[in-house]
């Protein structure tokens, strides 16, 4: 099996205030000599089954535990951040950055069909509470990639059940910690699976009719469907039905909690020939999602790389390949804040951006070239609310194990020991600086 093709966060990309309410475009217009304006959010991001542990009840803990999966290794104990959560959020206060993103694991919060686990609920009330007494901004993703086991055995984002069963779970989080939430993620790069479905000119994954078997037996099911594994079309319009009715029962419980999806964008680029194949990735992949979110509170930009498209697919890259396949192309932030903004009419706020590298020198010279597109976007007027790295720590980055490093922070695999990497410090200075940093 081909693992890059087979990449789910590959296959997905290519990520306010105590009152609830987003720094407004009144904060926006108050441009401040770096560029950035006044309340600009700096931040960074996790997702729970990448940095937690021990996410047993979830789609992907079978799956990685499958004889002959396609997981390079098994998440296992992750970054342990479960238990070690305090520490992260210290880290991202000492770091002096104002937004925390991080997931809430679906498969902990309702281990059953039905059944709530209120202690969990409890713990994910304690991250967003201790986000807030360091005075850092906690956004909460409810969906980022996983799902609870049970889920997926019963048809996944495929059956016509799951945006209704998604929605009673958001509202059960939004009734537990709605009030000291900042925002909602509701689903993390849903447009991922079906934008790499046409990068393979609507092929499916070779194998996946087979991984889903074995894991359906595992499951003592006959059907198992996770997030990037079937019919992606299917997939798509469940994911944003599902999106619409948690956010309707998101804002039931509270109405200024501010309430966005993310989606994975690359700077989709025709070359020579490839004009049509980018119309129909657009057309499928994109266009659906920014016509459903229009009159969201936020539009959630995650951008890596860029894409440049052929007749036959994917061209090759003519920067350089980064570890993840990715080509080396800070600048497709700003193309990718351009067209959301555009496509939507939504604030933007960049949700996810970074590198995968082991060279933090590399990292910091990536930040600063994507920030000056995106400080660039804003000198054009365009409503951006802040900038959320892509990640506070290295992690378990999916199908690739623990090899790629996102982190500018790395934790030890034995001891966990969290130790800061120069790019921490960089993104420190940047926030502090409100981005003058950049230069
Ligand atoms: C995903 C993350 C992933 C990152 C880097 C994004 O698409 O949301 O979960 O780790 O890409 O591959």
């Amino acid at each position: 099996m081909d693992r890059r093709h087979f990449t789910l966060a590959g296959l997905a990309s290519g990520a306010v205030a105590a009152s609830g309410a987003l720094a407004g475009p009144a904060a926006a217009a108050t441009s401040a000599s770096s560029g950035f304006p006044k309340g600009f959010q700096w931040g960074v991001a996790t997702a729970a089954h990448q940095i937690e542990g021990n996410n047993v009840n979830s789609d992907f803990w079978l799956l990685e535990h499958l004889k002959g999966t396609p997981f390079h290794e098994p998440s296992g104990d992750a970054c342990d951040s479960y238990n070690r959560y305090a520490e992260d959020i210290a880290i991202v206060a000492r770091l002096g950055l104002s937004t925390y993103r991080f997931s809430i694991e679906w498969a902990r919060v309702e281990p059953e069909p039905g059944l709530y686990s209120q202690a969990e609920l409890d713990h994910y009330r304690r991250m967003a509470d201790l986000c807030r007494r360091h005075g850092i901004r906690p956004m909460a993703t409810f969906h980022h990639f996983t799902s609870p086991r049970w889920l997926a055995a019963s048809g996944g984002w495929h059956a016509p059940s799951t945006p209704d069963r998604f929605a009673a779970y958001a509202d059960k989080v939004t009734r537990a910690m709605g009030d000291v939430l900042d925002a909602v993620c509701t689903i993390n790069e849903p447009n991922g699976p079906v934008e790499a479905y046409g990068e393979r000119l609507d092929k499916p994954i070779p194998g996946e009719d087979l991984l889903a078997m074995l894991a359906a037996k595992a499951a003592g099911s006959t059907q198992w469907s996770g997030f990037g594994l079937g019919d992606v079309i299917k997939t798509r319009d469940g994911m944003i039905a599902g999106h619409k009715a948690a956010r309707a029962a998101i804002k039931a419980n509270r109405a200024t909690l501010p309430v966005g999806l993310t989606l994975a964008l690359t700077e989709l680029v025709a070359g020579p020939g490839g004009e049509a194949l980018r119309a129909h990735i657009f057309d499928e992949a994109r266009r659906p999602f920014y016509d459903a979110v229009k009159g969201d509170d936020f539009i959630g930009v995650q951008t890596y790389t860029r894409t440049r498209l052929g007749p036959d697919g994917k061209l090759p890259n003519t920067e350089k390949t980064l570890p993840m396949g990715y080509e080396y192309w800070p600048q497709a932030l700003e193309a990718c804040i351009r067209e959301a903004a555009r496509e939507t009419g939504c604030p933007v706020i960049v949700t996810e951006n970074g590198i995968g590298t082991e060279d933090d020198a590399e990292r910091i010279r990536y930040t600063d070239e994507a920030l000056r597109g995106l400080r660039r976007c804003l000198r054009d007027g365009i409503d951006v609310r802040g900038y959320i790295h892509w990640s506070l720590m290295d992690n378990f980055e999916w199908l690739e194990g623990y090899r790629p490093k996102f982190g500018i922070v790395s934790v030890d695999r034995k001891t966990f020991k969290r130790t800061l990497k120069p790019s921490a410090h960089h993104l420190a200075r940047i926030a502090r600086t409100n981005g003058a940093a950049i230069g």
